[in-house]
């Protein structure tokens, strides 16, 4: 693509491309990668863009110390925060470019495939263009063992049935887009955990035309992966909400999660406190608040994280959360003896109270206690 064909569009001299990379503990990846850059972007008017979310190992001084020497080098350190998804959505509102482009910063997407990408974009050929492991050419030879092949696999086969698009890796992370499309759907984005491509696609309000390149997918030779239980989680938790169309939020699904604990903790404590011999329902009750007090650290640091109270405002917080699911409680209950009173079977009646309560503390929970 010639420089001049996307001149219109960024700021005079500025880059018209931007490389997003979000990197995390990608301390020894970063130069490198930089250097990789420079040779494959020559001629063109570029930039990278590294999101880190304050890493550990030094990555963010690697970053400085490429961006204090070179101009087309940026990054964005974000301070307790943590989510490849919400970096990329960060980075990506950072540029003025008229193309962005989103690799990881593990060296493990093959960036001579970069140029295809742009072009296809650059040239109005697709809106998205994406790099495909499983397209002629492609190779997923990078994933590390038959475990990561298999959950790799199954992501995209679950994905697929959701998709209004027609992608062979719609769980590829190396892609490319014109800014203002990004930008458009932003403010519908998820931003959960590690698929923000499939998060963009499923966002859209018009299914997003796409293209895709073959890519080859490198093993890691430095750090490690981020990939653990609790992303595989968002995924899932991702393609709930985008497919309910907002009507199961993420958030609702973290609090049934935390509720789950809840009920661990309250089924702990009760049996440890009657091994110490005390009665069962004294043991019982016991049990109550201490589910109530785990579920409510829980919410504070997970469900409701970006509301966290704290001091003293947690205090009232949490008088006010078990007073709200003692209300809760006293619902489920009536209305599982009503439904029991008016034939139901024991198992739907007492179903439909434990719903009613997880509704009413959910919606409580979002509109009293943890207000924006
Ligand atoms: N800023 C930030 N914050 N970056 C993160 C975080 C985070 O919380 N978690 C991961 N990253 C960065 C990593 O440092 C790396 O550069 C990139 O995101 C990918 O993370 P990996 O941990 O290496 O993921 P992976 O190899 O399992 O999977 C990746 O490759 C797949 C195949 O293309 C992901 O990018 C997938 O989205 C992608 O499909
Ligand atoms: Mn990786």
């Amino acid at each position: 693509m010639p420089a001049q064909s996307l001149a219109e569009g960024g700021a005079a001299g500025g880059p018209e491309i931007s490389i997003i990379v979000p990197c995390y503990n990608e301390v020894a990846n970063v130069a490198p990668l930089v250097g990789m850059l420079e040779s494959i972007m020559a001629g063109r008017r570029w930039e990278v863009i590294f999101v880190d979310d304050n890493s550990p190992d030094g990555t963010t001084g690697a970053v400085c110390a490429q961006a204090a020497r070179k101009a087309y080098v940026r990054g964005i350190c974000r301070i307790g925060r943590r989510g490849l998804s919400t970096a990329v959505i960060e980075g990506v509102l950072s540029s003025s470019a008229q193309i962005v482009a989103v690799m990881d910063g593990d060296l493990q997407h093959d960036e001579s495939r970069l140029i295809a990408l742009i072009d296809a974009v650059a040239s109005g050929d697709c809106e998205v263009a994406v790099g495909s492991r499983h397209v002629e050419g492609g190779s997923n030879a990078g994933l590390a063992n038959a475990w990561r092949h298999a959950l790799s696999d199954s992501g995209i086969w679950l994905a697929q049935r959701f998709l209004p698009v027609s992608l062979t890796d719609p769980m590829s992370g190396f892609f490319a887009l014109r800014r203002e499309t990004f930008v458009a759907i932003a403010p519908r984005l998820s931003g959960t955990g590690f698929k923000i491509l499939l998060d963009l696609l499923l966002s859209a309000e018009k299914p997003l035309s796409v293209r895709e390149i073959d890519c080859g997918f490198r093993p890691r030779v430095a750090g490690e992966s981020k990939l653990d239980a609790l992303v595989m989680l968002q995924f899932a938790a991702l393609l709930l909400e985008k497919t309910s169309r907002g009507l199961v939020p993420l958030r609702f699904v973290a609090f049934c999660i935390v509720g789950l604990a809840g009920v661990g903790a309250n089924l702990g404590v009760m049996h440890l406190v009657r091994l110490c011999g005390v009665h069962f329902s004294t043991a019982q009750a016991i049990g109550t608040v201490a589910a109530m007090v785990v579920n409510f650290s829980l919410d504070n640091n997970f469900t409701y994280r970006d509301r966290r109270l704290r001091g003293q405002s947690c205090v009232w917080g949490l008088l006010l959360f078990m007073l709200v699911c003692s209300v809760g409680a006293l619902a489920d209950v009536g209305v599982a003896h009503l439904m029991y009173a008016q034939s139901y079977r024991v198992n739907e009646a007492s179903l439909a109270g434990a719903v009613l309560a997880v509704v009413w503390n959910y919606a409580m929970s979002s509109t009293i206690i943890w207000r924006t």
